[in-house]
């Protein structure tokens, strides 16, 4: 059997890096060997540094682990965690070191040699990291919402093609971050608006579901208006929307094409990928967060409420869990991919 590969995680103690460490546990190709995160927890045990959200208990052995700062060395495989203005500084340091960074951030999603993935939908963007300065690599995985919508939306492109998207979302607290929202700004209230979210909404999509053309990806031309709340829900963000598609068809059609989305057979293989990366929903009345956002362990997008649009074509709301399919399950599966590509 071969050894597991030593992975390194930058950012462990927040809110997706304690949910990697969480992932990576008895993971069959992957070992935990290094938790990193700012000079705030650096020296301290990781029991300490880490404010622990995950609904079990962090194993003592983990909690015993010394948090190291993010420089590279030990490991060539790294899942970053970091926030935006942090991964632009440090993630560049480990890909010249020679390691593969696996990112959650968005300091580098849209630049034009870095690949956005989503495994079930664009494998074939990983190629990029050729067309890399480094000596590793920085692959990336899109904002929380945009994991869950391209996976509705691939079935759809494939079948019809898309022109249009009116997206409405409702996005859950853990979306944010920890401590994140104060409790007196969200409880028993709606905030309209995400600081910096609209514009990731409308970009990403196009690239993720483009077509890679040498060095670059030629962005899908699918417009999008996105509108963002914040809701007082724990995990999953809804997401509530109309396409205008490339040619018309009605429910049964679409209903028809998102059962029969089945992503490529080396990716299905992929320890962390769901058995449905998407489960269609009858119950007029689902997905809803609290019943669905954990199907497939976190990994399955549901969708339900497939109507015909008297405005755009077709209406559907989907919902997926933010902090899995949207950040640390994502990454995890791109680095599995990276793995099963040859990259690591
Ligand atoms: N939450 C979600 O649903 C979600 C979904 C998709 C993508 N993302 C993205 O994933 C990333 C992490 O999000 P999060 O919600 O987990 O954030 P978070 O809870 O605020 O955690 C941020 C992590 O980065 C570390 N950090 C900050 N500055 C650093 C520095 N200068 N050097 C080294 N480490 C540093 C922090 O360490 P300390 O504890 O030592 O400060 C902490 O471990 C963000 O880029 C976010 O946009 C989040």
């Amino acid at each position: 059997m071969r050894p597991r590969i030593p992975v390194g995680i930058l950012g462990a103690t927040g809110t997706v890096g304690q949910k990697l460490v969480r992932l990576l546990q008895g993971h069959p190709w992957f070992e935990l060997t290094r938790l990193m995160a700012s000079e705030r927890s650096a020296g301290r045990p990781y029991g300490q540094a880490v404010h622990w959200l995950e609904p079990e208990p962090l194993p003592p052995h983990l909690a015993a682990m010394p948090v190291e700062p993010a420089e590279p060395g030990g490991c060539e495989l790294v899942l970053s965690a970091l926030d935006a203005a942090a991964a632009r500084a440090i993630e560049p340091r480990f890909a010249s070191a020679g390691c593969a960074v696996v990112s959650n951030a968005s300091a580098f999603r849209m630049d034009a040699d870095v690949p956005l993935v989503v495994p079930e939908v664009n494998p074939d963007h990983v190629e990029l990291v050729g067309r890399q300065p480094w000596r590793g690599c920085v692959v990336t995985n899109p904002n929380c919402v945009v994991a869950g919508l391209v996976l509705v939306l691939k079935p759809l492109q494939d079948a019809f093609g898309l022109d249009a998207l009116q997206l409405t979302t409702l996005q859950a607290v853990s979306g944010a971050g920890y401590p994140g929202v104060p409790a007196l700004d969200i409880l028993g209230n709606v905030i309209p608006g995400i600081a910096g979210e609209e514009e990731k909404l409308q970009q990403e999509p196009g690239k993720i579901l483009g077509r890679l053309d040498g060095d670059h990806v030629e962005p899908a031309p699918l417009a999008v208006s996105a509108q963002t709340t914040r809701v007082p829900v724990l995990d999953g963000h809804l997401l509530s929307m109309s396409v205008r598609l490339g040619r018309r068809a009605g429910p049964a059609e679409v209903l028809d094409a998102l059962r029969a989305f089945r992503p490529p057979e080396r990716v299905r293989e992929l320890p962390s990928a769901p058995a449905r990366p998407l489960a269609v929903l009858d119950d007029p009345f689902a997905p809803q967060p609290r019943l669905h956002a954990g199907l497939g362990n976190g990994m399955t997008v549901s969708v339900g409420r497939v109507r015909a649009c008297p405005v755009l074509d077709i209406r559907l709301v989907a919902l997926v869990h933010n902090t899995v399919r949207g950040a640390a399950g994502a990454a995890l599966l791109n680095a599995e991919l990276l793995v099963r590509e040859g990259v690591v």
